[in-house]
């Protein structure tokens, strides 16, 4: 039987405002937010009521594209001043994710074909719109590769929430799931918690209730022995950055479940748009690591769990050594190791594309 059940989303352009579904709040309260200023549009990206790589991208394009049609600039030059300062402002907002970056560089890509201020406000608003819209796209692509890729297998567990509330729609290591569940193909999906905020706990679980997807909880610390026990036969994560190796920056908590695929001899993959991949850098040694306030691990709503005065490290990524990644998946196909070749032939055809 195919399942009806909805696939939640979190992002609405709504002409003069961008709506967002306040990931902070869920699962018990659906709040959705209204962004009109470019600072609504930063602190919804570094306070994570918006995350995940590609909603981060989508958002930081939409508060780019509405802050310069407020602009008052009535020449090119003016204009472009403000949307520079405007573009390193949100770009400064969260550092690990390449899909932030990516998309801003396409939205300055796209203004400079413009020839007036008018010109410049309609092209961005337009092409903010093409991100968010072709990111739908991209990800219904990698669950129909991820879905191929995973069909003889039922339980498989996941970290963090690489959903589709972290991208347009679908998601990338969740995408399999919701096409599966569209298709009568029943996973039993294992999702760990994902401290210091709970990303798994709270929006993995809900996310994938909402579509109708079998789902059971776990604490991260309990991965080991979920995976001996319950007979997982892969594990999925999404991406934040890829170095042009292969080595994968996602989710703190990531490479130890790689470590762990690797222990018990079952599949480990990445699911990730090609705009995920960074090819300026060579080696996840390189990626920058988000590092996120100590209240995230000190505190658990608001309520004080750890001593007062208490030393804290909380970064927020690590990076999986590609050695320990089976495949990447990408919605130009699946790509296996040697990552080095299989990644430049990724983009010899992504720029054939264009
Ligand atoms: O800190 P977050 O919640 O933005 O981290 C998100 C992740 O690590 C996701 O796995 C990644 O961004 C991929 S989302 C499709």
């Amino acid at each position: 039987m195919t399942n009806t059940m909805s696939i939640p989303t979190s992002l609405q352009w709504k002409e003069d405002h961008l709506l967002i579904l306040n990931q902070q709040k869920l699962p018990h309260i659906i709040e959705y937010l209204e962004l009109r200023e470019l600072s609504d549009f930063y602190d919804s990206i570094i306070t994570l009521k918006v995350r995940g790589a590609p909603a981060i991208g989508i958002t930081a394009a939409y508060g780019l594209a509405l802050s310069s049609i407020q602009s008052d600039a009535d020449d090119l030059p003016s204009f472009m001043e403000e949307f520079n300062v405007n573009k390193t402002y949100l770009y400064s907002s969260r550092p690990t994710a390449v899909n932030l970056g990516w998309a801003l560089d396409a939205m300055e890509r796209a203004v400079h074909k413009s020839t007036s201020v008018n010109e410049a406000k309609t092209i961005l608003l337009h092409t903010a719109i093409e991100l968010h819209s072709e990111d739908e796209v991209v990800c219904k692509q990698i669950g129909e590769h991820g879905l191929q890729l995973l069909r003889d297998k039922r339980n498989i567990l996941t970290i963090c929430n690489a959903g589709s509330i972290a991208t347009s729609k679908y998601g990338t290591a969740l995408a399999p799931f919701h096409l599966g569940s569209e298709k009568g193909k029943n996973f039993h999906v294992y999702a760990c918690e994902t401290r210091p905020v709970l990303q798994g706990s709270r929006l993995t679980t809900w996310e994938l209730q909402q579509s109708g997807v079998e789902v059971t909880l776990i604490a991260d610390s309990m991965a080991a022995h979920t995976i001996k026990e319950k007979n997982i036969e892969a594990v999925i994560v999404g991406a934040d950055r890829i170095a042009s190796n292969g080595d994968t920056a996602n989710k703190i908590g990531t490479s130890m479940l790689a470590i762990l695929c690797n222990y018990y001899n079952i599949p480990f993959y990445v699911a990730a748009p090609t705009s995920t991949f960074d090819l300026s850098v060579d080696s996840g040694d390189r990626i920058p690591i988000e590092e996120r306030p100590p209240e995230e691990l000190t505190e658990i709503n608001g309520e004080r769990m750890a001593p007062e005065g208490i030393d804290v490290y909380n970064p927020a990524f690590d990076v999986t050594s590609h050695e320990l990644i089976t495949a990447i998946i990408t919605e130009n196909g699946v790509l296996y190791p040697d990552f080095k070749e299989s990644i430049t032939g990724l983009f010899t055809f992504a720029n054939s594309k264009h």
